[in-house]
C-alpha cells in the first residue's frame, strides 16, 4: 500500500473546462484478461494506468503473458491462447482489487494449475462466497478462509468443470462475469440470469473478441466451444471518474464542464438519470459507437437540485456512484431516499455508514438505514475532518463536498484514489477545485 494521504479542500468556488477523466476500469480489466487469453496479439488504447488494473495486468504477467505498457494509455497483449496460462510461481496480490478477485476466481477455476489469490486488507474482508458458492457447484475446488473471504486456494479444474444454470440471488457484474469465464472451462452450457440488468462489459468484449455470448432475456449464455481472436480495444473514459463532476459542476454555482469521450454504456448511466431526477443539467452529446461501447460527451452546468425518492431499478446501474450521489443530496433542496443498496455495505468500504458518518461530521443531516440512505438537504455542508477509510471513491466524494462547504474540509486516508483516478487531483484542480495534499 502506498504512503497515507490526507486531501484538504478549500470551500467553494465552480468548475470550468473541458477534460478528458481516464479509462474505464471495469473495461480496462476486462481487457488485459481476455486478451491473455486471446489468440494473437489484442492492442488496447484508452487503458486506465491505476493500482487496480494493474494488478489484474500483473497478475497476467505471472502467468506467463507478455504485456507491453501501458505507456499513454496503450497497452500490447501477447495473448497465449485459452489453455496457454502458466502457474505462476507465488500468490496473485491483487491488491484493493475486487473486480480482479472475483473474476479471476472465475477465469481460473478450470486451469490446469492451482494459485492463490491475496489482497489488501479492505479485499481479504470483502465476501467471496457469492463467487465460491456458485463456482463450486460447477465443479470448482476454491478454499477459502472461514467466513468465505480471501485468500483464496483455487486448485485447478481442468477438464472437470461443468456447466450449469444459476439465478444470481443479487445483481452482481462480478458474479456474473465470474461465472461466465468459468464457463469458457466447463463442459456443456452455463447461463446466469439477473435479478436486474448489471454491466455487461464482459459479454460486449467477448463478443468483440469472436467468442459467442447468447443474451436472452435476463439470462447470459456461453459455452466452452468458443475461442478469442485478438482485437483492438479502445476503453472509453469512466462514467464512475465522470460522476465526481457531473456531481460538482451541478452543485458548484458558475460552473460548465464538458467531460470528453464518456462510456454511456445503458448499464452504467444511471448516475445521469438520478441527477437528471434531482434536475440537473446534464447534456448527452455527440454519441457514438466505439469499438462495441456508445461513447460520448457530456456537458453539465450548474442547476438547482431538488431532493428525490431514488427509484430501486437505478440502483444497480450507478452502484459506483452513491457517495458522490449523496452529496449532491446534501445540496438538493428536500429529501433524498435512497433503499434497496445493500450492496453498499460490501464495497471497499461501508459506503452506507462511511458517507453517513462524514457528512454527519459535516453538519448535513444523513441517516443510515439498512440498504441506504435518508438525507435531509438544503441545510449547509460545514467544514471539519472526515476519513474516507481507504476508499477511493469516498476521498473523491468528500473533495467535490467541499465546492458547497462553508469551511475546509479534510480527508484523512486518501491514498487509494490511486486504485481508479490517480489523476484525479490534477484533474479537478484544473477544473477550479481548491485541492491540496497535506
Ligand atoms: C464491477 C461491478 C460492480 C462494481 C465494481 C466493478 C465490474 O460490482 O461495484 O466497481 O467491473 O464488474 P458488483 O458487480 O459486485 O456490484
Amino acid at each position: 500500500m502506498s504512503q497515507s494521504i490526507t486531501f484538504q479542500v478549500q470551500p467553494g468556488g465552480s468548475l470550468r473546462g473541458e477534460i478528458r477523466v481516464p479509462g474505464d476500469k471495469s473495461m480496462s480489466h476486462r481487457s488485459i484478461m481476455l486478451g491473455s487469453i486471446a489468440e494473437g496479439v489484442t492492442h488496447v488504447r484508452g487503458f486506465l494506468n491505476a493500482e487496480d488494473a494493474m494488478s489484474t495486468l500483473e497478475a497476467f504477467r505471472a502467468m506467463g503473458v507478455e504485456i507491453e505498457g501501458p505507456v499513454n494509455g496503450e497497452v500490447t497483449i501477447h495473448g497465449v491462447g485459452k489453455h496457454g496460462l502458466k502457474a505462476p510461481t507465488k500468490p496473485l496480490y491483487l491488491g484493493n482489487s475486487g473486480t480482479s478477485m472475483r473474476l479471476l476466481s472465475g477465469l481460473l477455476a478450470g486451469q490446469s494449475f492451482d494459485c492463490t489469490l491475496t489482497g489488501d486488507k479492505s479485499l481479504e474482508s470483502r465476501p467471496m462466497k457469492r463467487v465460491t458458492v456458485p463456482l463450486a457447484q460447477m465443479g470448482a475446488v476454491i478454499e477459502t478462509q472461514e467466513n468465505g473471504t480471501a485468500p483464496l486456494h483455487i486448485k485447478g479444474q481442468a477438464g472437470k468443470l461443468k456447466g450449469m444454470h444459476y439465478d444470481m440471488p443479487i445483481a452482481s457484474a462480478q458474479v456474473k462475469s465470474c461465472l461466465l469465464l468459468a464457463g469458457m472451462y466447463a463442459q456443456g452450457e452455463t447461463s446466469v440470469t439477473e435479478p436486474a440488468p448489471t454491466r455487461d462489459h464482459t459479454e460486449r468484449m467477448l463478443n468483440g473478441f469472436g467468442y459467442p455470448v447468447v443474451r436472452e432475456g435476463s439470462a447470459a449464455k456461453i459455452d466452452s466451444n468458443g475461442k478469442l481472436t485478438a482485437t483492438e480495444i479502445d476503453v472509453p473514459s469512466d462514467i464512475s471518474s465522470a460522476a465526481f463532476f457531473l456531481v460538482g459542476a451541478s452543485i458548484a454555482a458558475d460552473s460548465d464542464v464538458t467531460l470528453k469521450h464518456v462510456g454511456i454504456n445503458p448499464t452504467r448511466t444511471g448516475v445521469i438519470d438520478i441527477l437528471r431526477l434531482m434536475g440537473a443539467n446534464i447534456e448527452v452529446l455527440n454519441q457514438r459507437e466505439v469499438g462495441g461501447e456508445p461513447v460520448a460527451d457530456l456537458r453539465v452546468r450548474s442547476a438547482p437540485l431538488k431532493g428525490i425518492d431514488i427509484p430501486e431499478h437505478l440502483v444497480p446501474l450507478a452502484i459506483d456512484e452513491f457517495p458522490v450521489l449523496f452529496v449532491a443530496a446534501a445540496c438538493a433542496e428536500g429529501q433524498t431516499v435512497l433503499t434497496g443498496a445493500e450492496e453498499l455495505r460490501v464495497k471497499e468500504s461501508d459506503r452506507i455508514q462511511v458517507m453517513a458518518d462524514g457528512l454527519q461530521i459535516l453538519g448535513v443531516n444523513a441517516q443510515p438505514t439498512k440498504d441506504g440512505m435518508v438525507v435531509q438537504g438544503g441545510g449547509n455542508i460545514g467544514g471539519g475532518e472526515v476519513d474516507s477509510h481507504g476508499d477511493h471513491r469516498i476521498a473523491m466524494s468528500f473533495s467535490i463536498a467541499g465546492l458547497r462547504a462553508s469551511a475546509p474540509i479534510t480527508i484523512k486516508d486518501c491514498a487509494n484514489v490511486n486504485t481508479s483516478f490517480p489523476e484525479f487531483r490534477q484533474l479537478a484542480t484544473q477544473l477550479g477545485l481548491n485541492l491540496s495534499t497535506l
